[in-house]
């Protein structure tokens, strides 16, 4: 099923305001970006989900170059926008290929998410996102994320300032069934986010209290999608481009959203659409070739995006994500902390990916299911 979007899709050349560089130095906000005047929500055009910690400006970036069609940001503090804060303006990071971008914003007090989405716009953001479903207790303690689901009056009134701030069709939200198994909110709470301003709801088919404990219940998706007009994403145990295509067949909804699968292998995003249209995908281990290729692309975005030397720290985790269900990977992240420049960490890079491979040259198959759902 493909949505028509919540704006006329037609696209416009927008001027994003030139910012004021402000003390903590420069945001890297374009001057001027080929701005969507509607997001696409159809089952062909995946999302690359918010991943606190991970789905900074680069990683956004090789996603969208595997086919990621809409990418969001990392959650974003309304608090934080509003105090300011340097590693709030961190999270806005982005350039004029990180286009269609989504802000996640989190808060439990409408007020600030209000002033949170005016600083957005005012620094040339055009499309939101509340989240209203993160487990972690960091943020649950203060209401925000799932914790919004204990109290569907204010989760209610946090959507709508949130959309009311945005603009008609320019925010979301992505929630939970509900905080717990006993006081299940969602679907039936789905008309209100909707008539509140919803644009789309994203829906994660866990109760907050089960963090990413059991299994993602598909069959809610469903259920949802019959009682709203606004397209439903997908969300939750999506690890594979087979279990994207399976959950958009067995639920019907707008389109699914990649978030640990992504992680593992951000060409999730090709395989799903190449597999949804009818192609057969190529089964077995990853070849070591095109995972190198994959890593040093993620390493070079790096690179180019940020700080060198927080680049060279940060492939410490990031390399060993990608191989790490692999033989001598312990041993790999210990050697890389040893890297001191570019040329030691290539080299490890070689030595690694291209010894110990199995007879057949291939690498054994990455185990996806273990990814970091504790690290948020
Ligand atoms: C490391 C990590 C960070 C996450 N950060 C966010 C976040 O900032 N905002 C949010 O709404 N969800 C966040 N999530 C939840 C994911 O967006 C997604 O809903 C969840 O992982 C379920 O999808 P999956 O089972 O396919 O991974 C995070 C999940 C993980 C594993």
């Amino acid at each position: 099923m493909a949505y028509a979007s919540a704006l006329p899709d037609t696209r416009e050349t927008c001027v994003v305001s030139h910012l004021d560089p402000g003390p903590d130095g420069p945001y890297p906000v374009p001057m001027s970006v080929d701005c969507l005047n509607s997001l696409p929500f159809s089952q062909n055009k995946p999302w690359l989900a918010p991943l606190a910690g991970y789905s900074d400006l680069p990683f956004r970036l090789l996603c969208r170059e595997f086919g990621a069609a809409v990418a969001v940001t990392e959650m974003v503090s309304a608090k934080g926008l509003v105090y300011g804060g340097k590693s709030t303006d961190e999270l806005l990071a982005t350039c004029p290929q990180d286009q269609p971008l989504v802000v996640q914003l989190f808060g439990s007090d409408p007020e600030f998410l209000a002033r949170g989405v005016d600083i957005c716009r005012e620094r040339g953001f055009s499309w939101f996102d509340l989240n209203a479903g993160c487990p972690v207790k960091k943020v649950t303690k203060t209401g925000s994320g799932a914790a919004l689901l204990v109290d569907p009056e204010r989760l209610v009134d946090a959507v709508s300032a949130v959309c009311e701030r945005a603009g008609p069709g320019r925010a979301g939200v992505k929630t939970r069934l509900g905080w717990d198994r006993n006081e299940r909110v969602m679907p039936g709470l789905g008309p209100r986010l909707e008539q509140a301003g919803a644009a789309w709801i994203t829906l994660h088919p866990r109760f907050g209290k089960q963090g990413f404990s059991g299994e993602a219940s598909w069959g809610h998706l469903k259920e949802l999608a019959d009682v709203v007009s606004v397209p439903v994403i997908a969300s939750g145990d999506l690890f594979t481009a087979e279990d994207g295509v399976r959950c958009v067949r067995e639920t019907g909804v707008a389109t699914v959203m990649f978030a640990r699968g992504a992680l593992a292998d951000p060409r999730i995003f090709t395989r799903y659409t190449l597999l949804l249209s009818g192609e057969t995908l190529m089964e077995g281990a990853p070849n070591p070739h095109d995972l190198s290729e994959v890593i040093r692309r993620h390493v070079a975005l790096m690179r180019e995006h940020g700080n060198e030397h927080r680049a060279l720290l940060a492939t410490r985790t990031i390399i060993p994500r990608y191989v790490r269900s692999m033989p001598g990977v312990r041993a790999l992240r210990n050697r890389l902390t040893y890297c001191k420049s570019w040329r030691d960490l290539d080299k490890e890079l070689d030595a690694f990916l291209f010894s110990g491979l199995e007879s057949n040259g291939n690498f054994p198959i990455v185990n996806t299911t273990d990814l970091p759902a504790e690290d948020i």
